[in-house]
């Protein structure tokens, strides 16, 4: 009021019939053919296929076949897939040096980004994002690579000599061993631990027009390759309202913990938006009803911890804010239930995994849903740069003044 640039009338006719959606919390940005969600009724499906069938009864690897090209596959072309894939787990003796570069105490996901962005200078033919049988080759690469730069970011952080891949081994037995095992030691695999956390990738496999997958989205319509795309993607799903949540959580849990265990105390401080503090792992964009990632999450969680033997204070904790919280009417007026990042952290602790891999886990998950998004938005003939729009709010024009008279 009283200020010219704030007149909306004004503002519509210098602008044009321009709508303003921080956030784009109503604007779909394309049309999509890869997940299904309805997010009052708590459904998330692939392709048709519910996530809890997927959860249950698919692998990883299947999964991001079924993602990127559209259909379960059959035996033979799973088969291939998964051959071509094991084909490509090594990384360019070069590109192993380039993580020497970077500090000891650095965070796994910047190294993670830069190296799948590095992919680009090892393989210069994928410059081009339409050339069917370069992203095609693009496409296996990332999904054999990113294992083995995932481990090699945290052999570098604790310190430790890197793992040639072992491609007898599944693409997760690989990359646990590359992760945990030492060269020239056997290592024991845990069928228990394999099985679970390649249920977890699945369950992160894709989640539509979120942050990070509209990242990819966006770096990609202005024909950036898919390594590039994708390493923007990470470093999207690093913050943690996105991605990094997996990490605040337990970060949340331990000081919980560490402050006497006072559930309802910490929840009158969310609840009183006390410093900003939120309950991590809660709420989401779209689901306004149980995530139904967390829910399958939640009962593996304490059967995962039972058996791999490690039963931890943490998920009394979380199991008692939730209950807390689902009986608040902050948290029910609100439609706040717990997301995928609210129990899995439980899990990968549990696994042996630092807290600074969590998002790192997440990112191995979701390539897949990236990769056959930039796909389908790099095939979509309707598909247009991304140019979002603005409301210009700032100061009208004026005239330069000299230095002397300022
Ligand atoms: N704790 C406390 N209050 C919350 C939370 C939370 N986790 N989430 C939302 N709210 C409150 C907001 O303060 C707001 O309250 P108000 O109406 O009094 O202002 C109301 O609920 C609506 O929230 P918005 O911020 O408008 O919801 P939005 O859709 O923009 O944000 C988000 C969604 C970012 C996920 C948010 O719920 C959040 O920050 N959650 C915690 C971080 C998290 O778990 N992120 C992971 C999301 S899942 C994923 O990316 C894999």
């Amino acid at each position: 009021e009283g200020n010219d640039a704030y007149d909306i009338s004004k503002l519509m006719k210098e602008t044009g019939n321009v709508t303003l959606d921080s956030g784009f919390v109503n604007t779909a940005s394309c049309r999509s053919a890869i997940t299904y969600i309805d997010g009052d009724a708590g459904i998330l499906r692939y392709r048709g296929y519910p996530i809890e069938q997927l959860a249950e009864k698919s692998t990883f690897v299947e999964t991001s076949f079924l993602l990127i090209y559209g259909h379960l596959p059959s035996a033979a072309e799973l088969e291939d897939f998964t051959s071509r894939i094991r084909r490509h787990t090594l990384l360019h003796e070069d590109l192993k040096r380039f993580f020497e570069g970077f500090p000891r105490d650095a965070h796994p996901m910047p190294v993670l980004s830069s190296a799948v962005s590095a992919l680009s200078t090892f393989y210069q033919d994928s410059l081009n994002p339409f050339d069917p049988e370069q992203v095609e080759i693009s496409t296996v690469r990332l999904l054999a690579k990113l294992p083995t730069i995932a481990a090699y970011a945290y052999k570098k952080s604790v310190g430790q000599p890197f793992l040639y891949p072992d491609n007898s081994l599944s693409l997760v037995e690989n990359y646990l061993r590359m992760t945990f095992g030492f060269p020239a030691e056997p290592y024991d695999l845990d069928p228990v631990m394999v099985k679970a956390l390649d249920q977890l990738l699945i369950l992160h496999a894709d989640h539509e027009q979120n942050c990070s997958t509209s990242t990819v989205r966006l770096v990609g319509s202005s024909h950036a390759n898919l390594f590039a795309s994708v390493s923007a993607g990470i470093n999207a799903l690093f913050g943690p309202l996105h991605g990094g949540a997996n990490q605040a959580v337990l970060e949340m849990l331990e000081q919980i913990r560490d402050n006497g265990g006072n559930v309802d105390e910490f929840v009158r401080k969310v609840k009183n938006k006390e410093d900003g503090v939120k309950l991590m792992g809660f709420g989401h964009r779209v689901y306004k009803n149980y995530d139904p990632r967390a829910a399958i999450i939640k009962k593996t969680a304490d059967e995962i911890l039972e058996k791999l033997g490690k039963r931890d204070e943490l998920l009394d904790i979380a199991m008692k804010l939730e209950q807390v919280a689902l009986e608040d009417d902050y948290f029910v007026s609100r439609k706040l239930y717990p997301n995928v990042d609210f129990y899995t952290g439980l899990i990968y602790k549990a696994m042996g995994f630092p807290t600074r891999m969590f998002t790192v886990l997440f990112a191995l998950g979701r390539l897949p849903g990236w990769i056959a998004q930039w796909r389908e938005m790099i095939e979509d003939p309707e598909t247009k740069i991304g140019r979002p729009r603005q409301l210009y709010i700032g100061e009208t024009a004026r005239d330069y003044v000299a230095m002397t008279q300022r």
